[in-house]
């Protein structure tokens, strides 16, 4: 099996989530845990109920403040370097439904400066352009314009820069080095970089002149700037920020996450019904070879990727998830069928989210911060 590589620009391998709790430092999210949000929120979004976010930061310290009365905010962001797939939203709908329950403001970062630096082939321009593109998909999932604040880092870097040097001044090469793998051949902004995205963690503790507790949702793949913002910030006399981690939204191929870079492993919400309906038909699955074997041996949810898309986004109804497992490992429900249903799923959220992407670029000046 390939080795597991974990970084915020590159996933690969077998992902064993135990593993990069301990190496990392992280935390469990207890039963224990959930029970506590869940005395605040009422329910659980089935995100957390099935350990999709599996993993976190001080969130036990976020949710003491909130009892006392001291409100945190969320904070997370996207990397524009081309259209957004289902995977990217992951994170974004756990932070809407944290925004709506706990009624909380939220910083969403455009880092167009990072895909600009680390991707050859794309200009500012582009990556620019791109950042107001993917904002769309952010509006579309229905966040709150009077507690959203969407910003490319390009245009509001008056305000993003004189913040970040103060982290930049305290992170040495050799620890970015360390924590980041950088060579000699990086580029400077490379290293740079993670100072900017540092800045969104403390940036409503410099308005509003006092320290607001922040809570970050993530991939767990961004974890290395988090890592370094937590060592950095309570020098500059911040808290340290809270986060909660997803797993990886797997890809429609075997192994691996959903990744931009193969495109046939991941769905866009770009993407066309015949583009939507040739991936999911080309999709790995835990079948048998014949239906014979299939319906003797069953099937095998527990590696099928077209299993995944019902856990992580198209089955909320946990009994109905739990029938899909079960009929499919006694043989009763074939791949063909099980792809054929995702697929008619997969292509109506598609299509409706499409429309209140559209409907977004009309409001899409309500949310952006400029300066
Ligand atoms: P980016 O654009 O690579 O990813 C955006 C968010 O999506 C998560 N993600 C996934 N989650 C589940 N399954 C997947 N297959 C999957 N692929 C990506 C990422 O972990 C991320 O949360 N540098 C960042 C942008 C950024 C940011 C932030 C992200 C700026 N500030 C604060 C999180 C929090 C980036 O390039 O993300």
């Amino acid at each position: 099996m390939a080795r597991m590589i974990v970084t915020p620009w590159e996933v690969r391998g077998e992902i064993d989530y135990e593993r990069l709790i301990r190496e990392f430092g992280t935390q469990r999210i207890t039963p224990e845990l959930l029970e506590r949000i869940k005395k605040h929120t009422g329910e659980l979004h089935f995100l957390l109920r099935r350990g999709i976010f599996f993993s976190h930061r001080d969130l036990d310290w976020i949710l003491d403040e909130y009892e006392k009365g001291n409100r945190f905010y969320l904070y997370t962001g996207r990397g524009p370097s081309e259209n957004v797939h289902i995977g990217h939203l992951v994170p974004w709908i756990l932070t809407k439904w944290l925004q709506d329950k706990f009624d909380v403001k939220l910083y969403f970062q455009m880092t167009d400066d990072e895909k600009f630096l680390f991707k050859k082939n794309l200009t500012l321009e582009e990556t620019n352009r791109l950042a107001y593109e993917n904002a769309l998909d952010v509006i579309a999932l229905g966040f709150d314009h009077r507690k959203t604040f969407i910003f490319s880092d390009i245009d509001y870097a008056k305000t993003l820069y004189r913040e970040a040097i103060k982290v930049a001044k305290r992170l040495t090469l050799s620890t970015a080095k360390a924590v980041f793998g950088f060579k000699n051949s990086n580029n400077v902004g490379e290293i740079f970089f993670t100072s900017m995205q540092a800045v969104p963690a403390f940036l409503e503790s410099v308005k509003q002149g006092r320290n607001v507790p922040c809570l970050i949702p993530y991939g767990i793949d961004q974890d290395a700037h988090f890592r370094v913002a937590r060592d950095i910030l309570p020098k500059l006399g911040f808290y340290k920020p809270a986060a909660i981690h997803s797993k990886f939204f797997p890809g429609l191929l075997k192994g691996g996450k959903m990744s931009a870079s193969d495109p046939r492993s991941a769905i866009f919400t770009t993407d066309s019904p015949e583009e939507i309906r040739k991936k999911v038909a080309n999709a790995f699955t835990g079948g048998r070879d014949t239906i014979e074997e299939q319906r003797k041996l069953g099937g095998r949810p527990e590696i099928c990727s077209v299993f995944k898309y019902y856990e992580f986004f198209f089955e909320p109804d946990d009994e109905r998830l739990k029938e899909i497992s079960s009929s499919c490992k006694k043989g009763e429900r074939t791949c063909g069928e099980c792809k054929q249903i995702l697929t008619e799923k997969i292509v109506k959220f598609v299509e409706e989210h499409q429309k209140k992407r559209e409907k977004a670029r009309k409001v899409l000046d309500k949310f952006i911060l400029r300066d």
